[in-house]
């Protein structure tokens, strides 16, 4: 008769950590950090703020069960103004530049108004152009639905969040989207990069060209220009509002292609998606550039809960595999996914925002046992 933790090992095969795998890219620039003299890499840790301490702390003691051979060099991000404009403090820039890597908590952002998003502010200083964002559902853990499996790659440093806002007159704002052949063709190649190391072999390309034709036309442009890179992926056409409406009535749809869009529609479709599977406790994400890769959850601080030991560390921890996996470290990344899944399913040891009422500490401590 077979155990639990086998029969666990079994369902969970197919979920197995290439989901959040990141993506081995001829056209990003390949993890190429080297071992120190202790044989581990180097890499950034951004705590973050309101729940972003605790869960990064709940990554920072699994690594260490786990032996993963890396050491943390852990840097705040806080707003600093220069001459007028928000830049990132100097030891966490340097830090990232040396590591090339970091895991980053939620950072705060003022509503309406104050500094500009240091989330918006980290993608453009380190030019993090593709923000990859997989949603699966977990087996063991009872949604609606158990047949999601999206990948969603959101163009991360132009489109509706380019930051260009006015007043034209009193009483009239106006905002501009801003949409570059370079920067869409660059993520449209991401795509087709990431379905030919993922298996999937198709690429979806979700615009409103119908009524935004000249910035989403040329958006499809770069993606019809891009799919001529890669014969062997088929590339089709999907209209925004007609993807969400699919998804919720048969995320099974949107199973075996990878999903590629301007910057606003993948922000808010991802948290749709990750709505699907449970919440935004659970979705892993990776920022990928040339420059560096920051590796994130989806969710926010989470104030109404932060230094309760309430929060769900799963986001972050799956970000970290996606970030093991970026940087060839795929054992590890494998075994940390699978216990971390395997304790969901297992539904004795959860967070609340699972039903659950363990706290961050008792659910770490469940994950780093199924090791
Ligand atoms: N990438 C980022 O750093 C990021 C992303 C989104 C929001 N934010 C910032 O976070 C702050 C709060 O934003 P918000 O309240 O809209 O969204 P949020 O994601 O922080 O919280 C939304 C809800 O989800 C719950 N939640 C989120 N993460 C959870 C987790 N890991 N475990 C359990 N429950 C969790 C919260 O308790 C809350 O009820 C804002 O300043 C916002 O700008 C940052």
């Amino acid at each position: 008769m077979i155990n639990q933790r086998t029969r666990l090992a079994h369902i969970l095969k197919p979920v197995a950590y290439r989901s959040y795998s990141s993506v081995t890219s001829n056209i990003v620039g390949n993890y190429e950090g080297t071992k120190n003299e202790r044989g581990n890499y180097i890499a950034t840790m951004i705590p973050g703020n309101g729940i972003g301490p605790e869960i990064s702390e709940a990554v920072i003691k699994i690594f260490k069960a786990a032996k993963v051979p890396i050491e943390w060099e852990t840097v705040e991000v806080a707003p600093i103004i220069e001459n007028g404009k928000a830049v990132i403090p100097k030891p966490a820039y340097d830090s990232i530049m040396k590591t090339k890597i970091a895991l980053k908590g939620p950072l705060m952002t003022p509503i309406g108004k104050g500094f500009m998003s240091l989330n918006l502010l980290l993608r453009k200083t380190f030019n993090l152009y593709a923000n990859v964002r997989p949603c699966k559902s977990i087996p063991g853990y009872k949604t609606l639905y158990n047949n999601v499996d999206t990948v969603l790659i959101r163009e991360n440093t132009e489109g509706e969040y380019s930051g260009i806002e006015h007043e034209v007159v009193k009483g009239v704002m106006q905002s501009i989207k801003l949409i570059t052949y370079e920067a869409s063709l660059r993520v449209a190649r991401f795509a087709f990069e990431h379905a030919i190391s993922t298996g999937r072999n198709h690429v979806t390309v979700v615009h409103k060209a119908s009524i935004m034709k000249v910035s989403d036309g040329l958006f499809l442009k770069a993606c019809d220009d891009a799919a001529k890179e890669y014969p062997q992926v088929t590339l089709e056409r999907a209209v925004l509002d007609r993807v969400c409406l699919q998804i919720v009535q048969n995320p099974d749809i949107y199973a075996k292609t990878v999903m590629v869009m301007p910057n606003l529609y993948g922000d808010i479709l991802s948290d749709m998606c990750a709505g699907l599977i449970g919440g935004l406790g659970l979705t892993p994400s990776g920022n990928i550039g040339k420059d560096a890769s920051i590796f994130e959850s989806v969710h926010g601080t989470a104030p109404d809960i932060a230094g309760k030991n309430l929060a769900n560390p799963t986001a972050l921890i799956l970000s970290s595999c996606m970030m093991l996996s970026h940087m060839n470290l795929r054992d590890y990344a494998e075994r940390i996914s699978n216990a971390t899944l395997s304790t969901i399913a297992e539904g004795k040891v959860l967070t609340g925002d699972l039903g659950g009422n363990s706290s961050t500490t008792e659910f770490t401590e469940a994950i780093i046992h199924n090791l």
